[in-house]
């Protein structure tokens, strides 16, 4: 794989495949990680007198514009984070987007609107992305991939583009995929890897994969649920994906025959309802055994004989590798669990990796210091499918 280091850059059109994909609420950027991961890659670049033309996506729009996931925002802070003006595109491959890329000097950056606001970036037919990246192609002279979140998204500008152009890989996804190798190969053990998030159906191939490789699988969050009721324990009215309770019965089986432990919560936080994230409010948690949740209550973190077991679990690791929160961490009420992980993993001297999206997002909105962690990525899924063993489309379109 080229870096840019290999890339004649100077007084040539560079595009820059970013992943910007950030929080956004109705104040604005929520979590500006991913934005300042982009930076240094974009800074050398224009440095060496490149004319810089960003791009990403931002949230699910379905293939025409959308103003509220218009990346206008994000060109602001952008341009903060740099220290210069960033030159704003309102579309990907139209006037706007021809205008402000010939108007560049070199050293200059642009931001694109959402490549997703046409619908060539994510199609299933390989001639109707071909068509966007062939207009994508014409904007620039090189490409560089460097949009971590998004290398396993077979799509326009991530897969197709770079065979279009002189490529190279960004500063960031050469960190990012040095650091999960560390996860894949020689892994120093013990090696305990914490999954949380909602959904157990999103994490079934990487579980799957970890059976293989990881000593300790510590569970919590929304996907906690559908473990202690594949146990034949009362979940109450907590999330629960019925249909995964065979896969993870499976899993549970197959651990126990590999010798891989799997860590479940012992205790939840619970309340009648999810909480109100707009309004914040107070709301009346009680703390019940995880093998017997009320059914008039949803567990919605894990509760302190959890936090104690999980961080005892991870005192002696050395890695630990950490995808997703362990409860509703954006309500104060629900936050400790999450918090509890997080402070577990610095006062580890493991190597920590945290892995992307929500958990990265949290670890910073708790206040926590991210310069004290191994490594957090700025890639939920991406990160995910990395340790799968999966080959990432927008990995394998930079090899050549
Ligand atoms: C992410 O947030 O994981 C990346 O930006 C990819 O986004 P996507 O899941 O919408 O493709």
């Amino acid at each position: 794989m080229k870096t840019i280091d290999d890339l004649d850059v100077a007084g040539r059109r560079v595009f820059v495949r970013a992943d910007l994909n950030v929080p956004l609420s109705g104040d604005g950027i929520t979590d500006d990680g991913r934005i300042r991961a982009a930076v240094p890659t974009i800074t050398k670049l224009a440095e060496r007198g490149a004319k810089v033309i960003v791009a990403s996506h931002l949230g699910r729009p379905k293939g025409a514009p959308d103003p509220q996931f218009s990346l206008r925002p994000v060109a602001a802070r952008l341009g903060e984070l740099l220290g210069k003006d960033v030159a704003f595109a309102t579309d990907t491959v139209g006037d706007s987007a021809k205008a402000t890329v010939a108007a560049l000097a070199d050293g200059e950056v642009t931001l694109l609107e959402n490549l997703r606001f046409n619908a060539g970036e994510t199609a299933k037919d390989d001639a109707e992305r071909g068509a966007f990246a062939d207009a994508l192609a014409a904007l620039a002279d090189a490409y560089v991939g460097d949009g971590f979140g998004a290398v396993h998204r077979k799509h326009a500008s991530v897969y197709d583009l770079p065979a279009r152009l002189p490529h190279a890989a960004g500063g960031l996804i050469a960190t990012e995929v040095g650091v999960l190798k560390k996860l894949t190969e020689d892994v120093a053990r013990p090696y305990a890897v914490v999954l949380g998030g909602a959904k157990v159906s999103d994490k079934l191939g990487v579980i799957d994969h970890l059976l293989g490789k990881a000593d300790r699988l510590l569970i919590g969050g929304g996907m906690a649920y559908t473990f202690l009721a594949a146990q034949g324990h009362e979940v109450g009215k907590s999330l629960l994906q019925e249909d995964q309770i065979p896969a993870v019965k499976e899993y549970l089986a197959r651990a126990e025959k590999q010798g891989v432990e799997f860590v479940l919560p012992v205790d939840v936080v619970a309340a009648p309802d999810f909480p109100d994230l707009k309004a914040q409010a107070p709301t009346h948690p009680v703390v019940v055994p995880a093998d017997a949740i009320p059914a008039d209550v949803q567990g919605l973190d894990i509760g302190p004989e959890t936090r104690k077991l999980f961080a005892a679990k991870l005192a002696d690791a050395a890695t630990v590798f950490w995808n997703g929160p362990m409860g509703v961490f954006e309500h104060p009420d629900y936050a400790d669990g999450t918090r509890a992980v997080a402070q577990a993993l610095l006062d580890s001297p493991a190597f920590t990796v945290v892995g992307g999206g929500d958990s990265a997002a949290a670890v910073r909105i708790l206040g926590f210091d991210e310069n004290a962690f191994g490594h957090i990525s700025t890639g939920g899924g991406a990160s995910l499918e990395y340790l799968e063993g999966k080959t990432l489309p927008g990995l394998a379109a930079l090899e050549d």
